[in-house]
C-alpha cells in the first residue's frame, strides 16, 4: 500500500500542540486515535464519499465525520437549502417558523415524538434530555449505558471507575474539572445485562430519574431486552431515554426506535439529522417533555436558522429517496463487495453490523 506524504498535517499538529490544549476539539479527531505518522490529521475539502487532506492526498471516507454525515459530504440538496437560508438570515431577533415546521416533521416521523426542543449537538441533546427527565420526575440519579458526551452530569460517572481499566470511554482521560460532589449521581450499567440493571434499580430505586441508553448501534439488541428495560423503567417511575445521536436516521428517519418497535419517553438526536451542520433535538411524550415549560433550558443558537434549514432539508431528502430501503440495499451491496475483495486478499477481516451501519473488523494478531 502506498504511504502518503502527510508532512503538512504533522506540521499543523505540532503547532496545535502548543496552542490548543488537547490538540483537537474532539477526542476522536486526535491523531492518537488512528495511526499517528500515517493517517491524515487535517483535511481541506470533502465532497461525497471523499476528502482531501492538507497534503493533497485523496481518501475514501469511512468515518463520515464521526457519523455527522449521512448523505455524503457537501450534499448539494442540503447545501443549497442552507445557502438560500443564509441569504434570508442565519438567525433572527424573533423566532423562525422553521422551528415549528421541523418540529412537525419530527413529530410526524418519530414514533415517540409529541413535543420537540432543539440543541446544537449530541452531548448537548443528552444533557437536555437528562435535565428534563430530572425536572419532570423530581429525581436526581441517572442509570446509563454507553457514551453520552462531555458534560458534567455524565463525566461524573468516571469517578466511580478506574479510568485506566479501559472500562470507560477514553481510558486515561480523567474527569478533571467535573465537580466531585456529582459522584454517584450517574451510574453506568452493562448493555444487554438485565440483571445488572435490576440490581442498580434495587439499590437506587425511587431516586432514579431516568434510564438512558443507546437502543442499538450496529447490531440489533437481544430480543426482548429493550422491552424489559422499558418495563423496569415504568415500574420504577423512571423515564426511559434513548440516545439516538449516532444510531438515529441510519435505519430510518423515525429512528432506530421505529424499526425496533420500542418507544422511549425521551430521545436525544443530533449528528446526521442535519448532514454536517450543527443541530440536535430532544423529542418525547407530552407527559415527559411538557414540564420543560417551567425549566430553565435556553440558549441563543439552539434555534438558529442554518441548523433548522439543514435538518429540514436532510430529512426531506432522506424521505423522498426512501432512505430505509436505499441504505439497506446499498449496505448489503457494500458488505458483499467488501467481503469479495477481502476474501481475495490475505487480510483477515470481517464485515459485520446492519447494512446501514456496517463495521469492518480487522482480526490482526
Ligand atoms: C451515542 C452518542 N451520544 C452522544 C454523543 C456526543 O455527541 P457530540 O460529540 O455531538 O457532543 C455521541 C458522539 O459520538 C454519541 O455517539
Amino acid at each position: 500500500m502506498k504511504k502518503h506524504n502527510i508532512k503538512n498535517s504533522l506540521n499543523l499538529y505540532k503547532k496545535a500542540e502548543k496552542i490548543i490544549p488537547g490538540k483537537t476539539q474532539l477526542i476522536s479527531r486526535r491523531s492518537s486515535q488512528f495511526a499517528h505518522g500515517i493517517n491524515p490529521i487535517y483535511a481541506k475539502e470533502s465532497k461525497g464519499a471523499y476528502f482531501i487532506d492538507v497534503d493533497d492526498n485523496k481518501y475514501l471516507d469511512w468515518m463520515n465525520a464521526v457519523s455527522a454525515i449521512i448523505l455524503g459530504h457537501s450534499n448539494d440538496y442540503v447545501d443549497n437549502a442552507v445557502k438560500k437560508q443564509i441569504d434570508k438570515g442565519s438567525i433572527h431577533t424573533v423566532n423562525s417558523s422553521l422551528e415549528i415546521e421541523l418540529a412537525e416533521l419530527l413529530i410526524n416521523e418519530i414514533p415517540s415524538a409529541e413535543m420537540v426542543r432543539y440543541t446544537k449537538g449530541g452531548g448537548d441533546s443528552c444533557t437536555l434530555a437528562v435535565r428534563i427527565a430530572r425536572g419532570t420526575t423530581g429525581r436526581d440519579k441517572i442509570l446509563f449505558s454507553g457514551y453520552h458526551g462531555w458534560h458534567d452530569w455524565y463525566q461524573a460517572a468516571n469517578y466511580l471507575v478506574n479510568p485506566e481499566d479501559g472500562e470507560f470511554p477514553f481510558a486515561g482521560i480523567e474527569p478533571i474539572g467535573v465537580p466531585k460532589v456529582l459522584k454517584g449521581t450517574a451510574m453506568p450499567f452493562i448493555y444487554g445485562d438485565i440483571e445488572n440493571l435490576k440490581e442498580l434499580i434495587k439499590i437506587h430505586g425511587d431516586e432514579v430519574a431516568a434510564i438512558m441508553l443507546e437502543p442499538m448501534r450496529s447490531e440489533f439488541p437481544e430480543s426482548g431486552y429493550l422491552e424489559e428495560v422499558k418495563r423496569l423503567a415504568k415500574e420504577n417511575g423512571s423515564l426511559l431515554i434513548f440516545d439516538e445521536v449516532s444510531c438515529g436516521w441510519r435505519m430510518s428517519v423515525g429512528g432506530a426506535q421505529k424499526k425496533l418497535g420500542v418507544t422511549p419517553d425521551i430521545t436525544a438526536f443530533a449528528k446526521a439529522m442535519s448532514n454536517g451542520y450543527p443541530m440536535g433535538a430532544v423529542v418525547g411524550s407530552k407527559e415527559a417533555m411538557g414540564p420543560a415549560d417551567r425549566m430553565f433550558v435556553s440558549s441563543s443558537y439552539w434555534s438558529d436558522n442554518i441548523g433548522l434549514a439543514a435538518s429540514y432539508a436532510t430529512i426531506e431528502y432522506l424521505l423522498s429517496n426512501n432512505s430505509e430501503k436505499w441504505f439497506e440495499d446499498y449496505g448489503i451491496e457494500l458488505k458483499n463487495k467488501i467481503t469479495d475483495v477481502m476474501s481475495a486478499s490475505s487480510v483477515d477481516v470481517e464485515i459485520t453490523g446492519i447494512p446501514s451501519s456496517p463495521i469492518i473488523q480487522f482480526n490482526n494478531n
